[in-house]
């Protein structure tokens, strides 16, 4: 199996021009579990955002899920965005609609039409995460990590090969966010998703240990 994320000699850009990260080398196995670690400020989101071609990559090479990052447009984006299921810290759930609602926005935005197909695999993922009785609830209605566990079926809709998880358990309790790892670990093993995990949660990283890279000082680190 190819990586899924392949990336050599990138620097790191903010849309301002500013260089986050100089010379950035980084090779994620297919199926494989990482979790991505620094300090506020270190550079996390903007990697996981040059990965999802939020930013650009101007120097250096990638390739995300068999796209290189530097043939991605904003016309064919939405193919690339297609292999990546996107976890968030703030759960951001649409709040005006149903937990149904909200995976069916997703899918017509990606492609989907037949009712029936959307309407199976929408109930597909919230059993995945265990939610299905809240199809009809209201985002509000549902607790911090039920709403995450909501983010995670969103994002498994697509049956993605790479998951990106930035900070997702960034405003949860510890028992909650054991809860929401314990639910991505296991998904990702089951369906050999692999998983970047942006965290700064080092209780996260010793309870469910895996792969580290680390930026430190403008580098990342294989540890
Ligand atoms: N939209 C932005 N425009 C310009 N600079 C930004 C933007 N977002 C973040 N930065 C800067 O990029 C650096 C890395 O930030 P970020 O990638 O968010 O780090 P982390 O996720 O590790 O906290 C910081 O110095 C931050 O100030
Ligand atoms: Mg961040």
């Amino acid at each position: 199996m190819p990586p899924i994320v392949k990336i050599i000699a990138a620097d790191i850009c903010q849309s301002d021009g500013s260089t986050i990260l100089k010379n950035v080398n980084l090779e994620i196995g297919a199926g494989e579990f990482t979790y991505l670690i620094g300090k506020t400020g270190s550079g996390k989101t903007s990697l996981l955002k040059t990965i999802y071609a939020a930013l650009p990559l101007y120097i250096g090479a990638g390739e995300v899920a068999g796209f290189n990052l530097k043939d991605v447009t904003r016309r064919n984006v939405h193919l690339l965005r297609r292999k990546l299921g996107i976890v968030f810290q703030d759960f951001n759930l649409l709040t005006d609609r149903n937990i149904a609602d909200n995976l069916l926005f997703v899918l017509r935005a990606t492609g989907w039409n037949d009712h029936a197909s959307m309407h199976n695999r929408i109930g597909e993922v919230l059993q995945e995460v265990g939610l299905l009785s809240k199809r009809n609830a209201m985002p509000f209605e549902l607790s911090g990590g039920e709403q995450q566990r909501v983010v995670i079926a969103r994002a498994l809709l697509n049956k993605p090969p790479l998951i990106l998880a930035d900070e997702p358990t960034g405003n949860l309790d510890p028992e909650t966010s054991d809860d929401v790892l314990t639910l991505l670990r296991n998904l990702a093993k089951q369906h050999k998703t692999a998983v970047i995990c942006a965290t700064h949660d080092y209780r996260i990283l010793q309870n469910f240990p895996a792969r580290i890279v680390r930026i430190q000082k403008g580098r990342l680190i294989d540890d």
